[in-house]
């Protein structure tokens, strides 16, 4: 009732005090119930009066009336609320605002609604008198594709040049006094169990954070209380809004309370990979923890991550990896995850080569059968249980670091390069381990189906909206599609290579095996090769013989050798004389 305005009907009080000694008998009778008032005042003009008292009566009328709708910006209706709990429990509403305006404490609740109508949505439910406010926007334009936000290619070498397509947002200066939004998220394609590609979702998405990032909450303090509240079957977008922040959720109604500087860095993000990621000063604050009475920065927590499992085989690998960090001058934490397939004896090498071992279960893929190859390959999974790190960079162990890679730090989950078509290539991942993360894509493995049947087709699904890093970051040693020259002859500024195809450990040393294999001759060069070899020779001599060419390996090499003769392929690898040394190790039993 509109009565319970007490603010409003206090200051028609003042008014009528002001203007007519009848004013006392109303402030006598405001001890009773305020709802009364308005009864009170109208009352005497049932009867016939003397002037004054009807002009009194019919301008206080038209004081009530005008009072009423005109909008004081003093006044704040949510504020009420604040101090009057029986009234707020008096009045049914959505569980959604129960939950926030308890965790908020009663203090005053500005909501902005965004994607809701409001005549047919829940908010009848809600007490008028509440401080609700709809946010427009324009819809993002039908033409737009998610190729368009995630483009293969981008101009890297003139990044200025480079622009994403249009997702128009509202005017957030309107907007800033809120601390809580509502928004109808689109769940399209839920019936195909398979990530959302949906520029709609993800700009419904965009709007409510941004609205939350650029309010006055989060300008003046990050440690400010704002909410995001989802309709919807599916939620928000996971890498958007964290499951760590999930206040609440009920079937279709999510409740989220955002940390708002990650959620203001994931908002400097471009919308999508049309344009490189930005890392920036809030990046750099990740680390701060968040203790609102001591916000002291604290160093981030921040370490190198790879993973071994299954077998012995890229033992050698992950260790001159190591090498190539410890070369790169960084001095984060170096982690090794390791199943137990990983002997106690190449755990003492790896521990001298710079990693920290923690043991892990290995994690099988979904669709693995008996005899499946590379079955579990879902273990990489296993980085996101690393939550004593804030961020941790994972690094497969066919990997090398060419220049230091810590500056890759300062961006947010999930940061990575392209592969191909809209995907990145999980070589090289920025991520920010959390246990309901983890939890999120266990349960998830057996519905969402993964494109190449290993973690990097699953991860793309689960991380649609990523951040687009450099390809200097992860040099995917495959030059099909880049022009450098016969000899491929790699980039001078890469960062980090990935080792595709042979790895040079399973080769001879005197020149790249993918020569001499058809297929694989995209892969091969010999300059990437012998950076490699640069690296091992600069590890202790005692870790070297981890690096050993074993029967299979060199049975191989020579299988292809004579194969790539016989051909005359044209590249002549194969006429080169092989001296390493390697080789003689194996012939002796
Ligand atoms: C809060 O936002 C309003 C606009 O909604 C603005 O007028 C006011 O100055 C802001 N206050 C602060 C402290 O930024
Ligand atoms: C917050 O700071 C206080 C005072 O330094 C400290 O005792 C407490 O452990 C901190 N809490 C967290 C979660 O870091
Ligand atoms: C991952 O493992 C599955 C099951 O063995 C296999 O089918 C798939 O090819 C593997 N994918 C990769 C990229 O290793
Ligand atoms: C091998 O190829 C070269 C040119 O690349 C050619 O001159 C030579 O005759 C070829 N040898 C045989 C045996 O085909």
């Amino acid at each position: 009732m509109a009565g319970l305005r007490s603010n409003k009907s206090f200051s028609i009080i003042f008014l009528v005090v002001l203007m007519h000694e009848n004013s006392r008998n109303l402030i006598h009778r405001d001890q009773q119930k305020i709802s009364r008032n308005l009864e009170m005042v109208s009352k005497p003009t049932l009867k016939p009066k003397p002037f004054p008292i009807f002009f009194i009566s019919i301008l206080l009328s038209i004081l009530v009336i005008t009072m009423w709708f005109w909008p004081n910006p003093y006044e704040n209706y949510a504020d009420q609320y604040s101090t009057k709990r029986d009234i707020f429990e008096s009045v049914t509403r959505p569980k959604w605002y129960e939950i926030v305006a308890e965790d908020h404490k009663y203090k005053g609740l500005k909501i902005g609604t965004v994607n809701i109508d409001r005549k047919v949505n829940i908010f009848d439910e809600l007490h008028e008198g509440l401080y609700v406010k709809e946010v427009k926007f324009q819809p993002v334009a039908q033409n737009i594709k998610w190729s368009d936000l995630f483009p293969v290619w981008i101009n890297e070498e003139y990044p200025e040049l480079q622009t994403c397509p249009e997702i128009p947002m509202p005017q957030f200066e309107e907007f800033q006094d809120l601390n809580v939004v509502v928004a109808t998220v689109p769940c399209p394609g839920m019936a195909t169990k398979l990530g959302f590609i949906d520029i709609f979702r993800l700009q419904v998405n965009l709007v409510v954070a941004n609205l939350l990032v650029k309010s006055n909450k989060s300008i003046v303090d990050f440690s400010g209380d704002v909410y995001a509240v989802f309709l919807g079957s599916c939620g928000p977008m996971d890498e958007i809004f964290r499951c760590e922040d999930l206040l609440w959720h009920d079937n279709d109604i999510w409740v989220y309370k955002p940390d708002l500087r990650k959620l203001k860095q994931k908002m400097r993000m471009p919308v999508g990979t049309c344009q490189l990621a930005r890392p920036t000063e809030e990046a750099a604050q990740v680390g701060w923890n968040k203790n609102a009475s001591n916000s002291i920065l604290q160093q981030p927590r921040e370490a190198y991550v790879t993973v071994l499992h299954s077998s012995e085989d890229y033992l050698c690998g992950a260790i001159v990896l190591g090498q190539s960090i410890i070369n790169s001058k960084s001095k984060k934490d170096m982690i090794l995850l390791a199943d137990s397939s990983i002997s106690s004896e190449s755990s003492k090498a790896l521990r001298h080569a710079g990693w920290k071992i923690k043991r892990i279960e290995r994690i099988k893929s979904p669709n693995a059968g008996k005899n499946a190859y590379n079955k579990y390959n879902y273990s990489k999974l296993r980085i996101w249980l690393l939550t004593e790190y804030d961020k941790v960079m994972f690094i497969d162990s066919d990997m090398l670091v060419f220049q230091n890679l810590d500056e890759f730090f300062l961006y947010p989950q999930l940061s990575a390069a392209e592969n191909n078509r809209h995907i990145f290539n999980s070589g090289v991942m920025l991520i920010e381990p959390s246990r309901c993360t983890f939890e999120t894509m266990m349960e998830k493995r057996f519905t969402i189906v993964s494109y190449n049947g290993g973690d990097q087709g699953f991860l793309n699904e689960i991380f649609r909206w990523w951040h687009r890093w450099p390809n200097k970051a992860n040099f995917l040693k495959d030059f099909s599609n880049i022009d450098c020259g016969p000899d491929h002859l790699y980039p001078k500024n890469t960062h980090a290579m990935h080792y595709l195809g042979v790895k040079p450990w399973m080769c001879y040393r005197d020149y790249d095996c993918n020569w001499d294999i058809e297929d694989n001759q995209r892969f091969a060069s010999d300059s990437a090769h012998a950076k490699w070899w640069q690296v091992f020779d600069s590890m202790p001599n005692k870790l070297k013989p981890v690096c050993v060419l074993t029967p299979d390996m060199e049975e191989r090499a020579v299988i292809f050798r004579r194969i790539a003769k016989d051909g005359n392929y044209s590249d002549g690898h194969w006429k080169i004389k092989v001296k390493d040394p390697r080789r003689k190790m194996n012939d002796i039993p």
